[in-house]
């Protein structure tokens, strides 16, 4: 799983029932991409369904993941959250924390993902920690402090596997992708930092996301420490989630 690519679709919210068993089944005439782990993080109300249609449908040809998970680590008095215990007793492989759109509507930072980190990992399952910069910040010269920022969570936590998605704010949802320039000079310091963080002994994958698509993608997977992609819009459908999972094949 360290040394392959990852292709992690987040829809984000949107799915139904109906259309999610369609497109699950349409997964089951995907080409074979051994070199690519792939991965789709669905609604929390949806993800039993989709487990179970992975195992059934699709022999777990993609893992499940999961968009957000509760901070708070134990059962108890906490209407409406969903622990990472739960997660785990469902299948679900990996969990998404502190995604931009959860610091933008719920004002998540640091402290909170910290925990959900934690939580993550003592029940085993593999956190993907999402850090990107905004428009004012990057204009400001200001990206590298604000990413060393977000990822000074990384310290100390008991693990040797880190796995980090860079998803400039400004990339998300607008079409306007960051040059492989920009991202070049991103991922290399990102890793930089996870060693100095975490040490020079951890497995580490670093996936780009913000308008990635079947026309942009191999771009991208030829950029160093490029390691996948988090996608968003373009995992909603079928063609353009598996051109981008080939591109990530061929890479
Ligand atoms: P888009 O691919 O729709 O820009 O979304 C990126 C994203 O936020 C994935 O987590």
């Amino acid at each position: 799983m360290w040394d392959k690519k990852w292709v992690i679709g987040n829809w984000k919210m949107n799915g139904r029932l109906q259309n999610n068993n369609a497109l699950m089944h349409r997964f089951r005439i995907m080409p074979t991409a051994d070199r690519v782990v792939i991965g789709l993080a669905a609604p929390t109300v949806y993800l039993l369904q989709l487990h179970n249609a992975m195992q059934i449908v699709l022999n777990n040809r993609i893992l499940t993941c999961a968009q957000d998970v509760s901070r708070f680590p134990n059962n108890g008095a906490y209407t409406g959250e969903v622990s990472a215990d739960m997660m785990a007793d469902i299948g679900v492989d990996i969990v998404l924390i502190g995604h931009s759109e959860r610091s933008l509507y719920f004002g998540e930072k640091n402290e909170i993902q910290r925990q959900k980190m934690v939580n993550v990992l003592n029940v085993g399952l593999t956190p993907l920690l999402c850090v990107g910069e905004s428009l004012e910040e990057r204009e400001a010269g200001r990206e590298q402090e604000v990413i060393a920022h977000q990822l000074s969570i990384l310290e100390g936590l008991d693990t040797k596997n880190i796995a980090v998605a860079y998803e400039p704010v400004w990339a998300i949802g607008t079409g306007k992708v960051a040059t492989t320039g920009q991202i070049a000079d991103m991922h290399a310091f990102i890793h930089k930092q996870i060693l100095s963080l975490c040490g020079n002994d951890v497995n580490i994958r670093i996936l780009y996301g913000g308008s990635v698509n079947a026309g942009n993608a191999a771009d991208i997977f030829a950029v160093p420490y490029v390691d996948g992609a988090l996608v968003g819009g373009a995992s909603l459908s079928y063609d353009s989630f598996t051109a981008i999972i080939d591109a990530a094949q061929e890479s």
